[in-house]
């Protein structure tokens, strides 16, 4: 895969995107977003100096499989928030979302000169926290209850790395 700022040429991928379901699930993300929204949220990333939004191009035919963040930065502490997510057919599951964290976990450290970077997986993902363990996260704890999805709540499991962590 390779990675490129996500922007508004990514809108109709991204639309598709936000109306998976089991993407919905995987990240808690109750909000329905509209067409506008979405446009002018896509419109405002590019040369965004708080974040970093890539779209993940599987390099085989050029589609537009997911996206990972950098968020929520804190300048005084070094330190971002971690995200992603994949979606289409047979996507999941090929090694793209372990190889793609694992550019943004360099580029974090090694570009951006970051000290930290957190995340939360919610605790029926094993499948996102393997994923992240893989690369070298750490598991910090557990934020009980974060989630209610379905009338049913669920744990926020809390990871970070740092920079002096083993990359794996
Ligand atoms: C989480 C996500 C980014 C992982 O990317 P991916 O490309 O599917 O994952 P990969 O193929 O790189 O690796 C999956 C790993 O998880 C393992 N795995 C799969 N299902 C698992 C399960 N139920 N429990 C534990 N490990 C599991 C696989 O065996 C593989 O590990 P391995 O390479 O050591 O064999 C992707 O599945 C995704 O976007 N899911 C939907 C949204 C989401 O969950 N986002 C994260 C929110 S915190």
């Amino acid at each position: 895969m390779r990675l490129e700022q996500l922007g508004p040429q990514h809108f109709d991928s991204t639309w598709q995107y936000l109306q998976d379901e089991e993407g919905r699930r995987l990240t808690g993300t109750h909000q329905d977003f509209t067409e506008d929204a979405v446009r002018k949220f896509l419109a405002r990333l590019p040369g965004s100096d708080e974040r970093a939004d890539w779209a993940v191009i599987r390099t085989e035919d050029g589609a537009h499989i997911g996206e990972v963040v950098l968020n929520d930065l804190d300048e005084d502490n070094r330190s971002m928030n971690f995200r992603i997510g994949l979606a289409g057919d047979g996507v999941r599951g090929q090694g793209y979302g372990t190889e793609a964290t694992r550019a943004v976990v360099a580029y974090a450290f090694d570009v951006v000169g970051l000290h930290r970077v957190s995340l939360g997986v919610y605790s029926f993902n094993p499948r996102a926290q393997w994923v992240y363990e893989k690369v070298g996260f750490v598991r910090e704890g557990v934020a009980r209850d974060a989630l209610l999805w379905d009338g049913q709540w669920h744990d926020e499991v809390l990871m970070a790395m740092l920079t002096t962590d083993a990359r794996l």
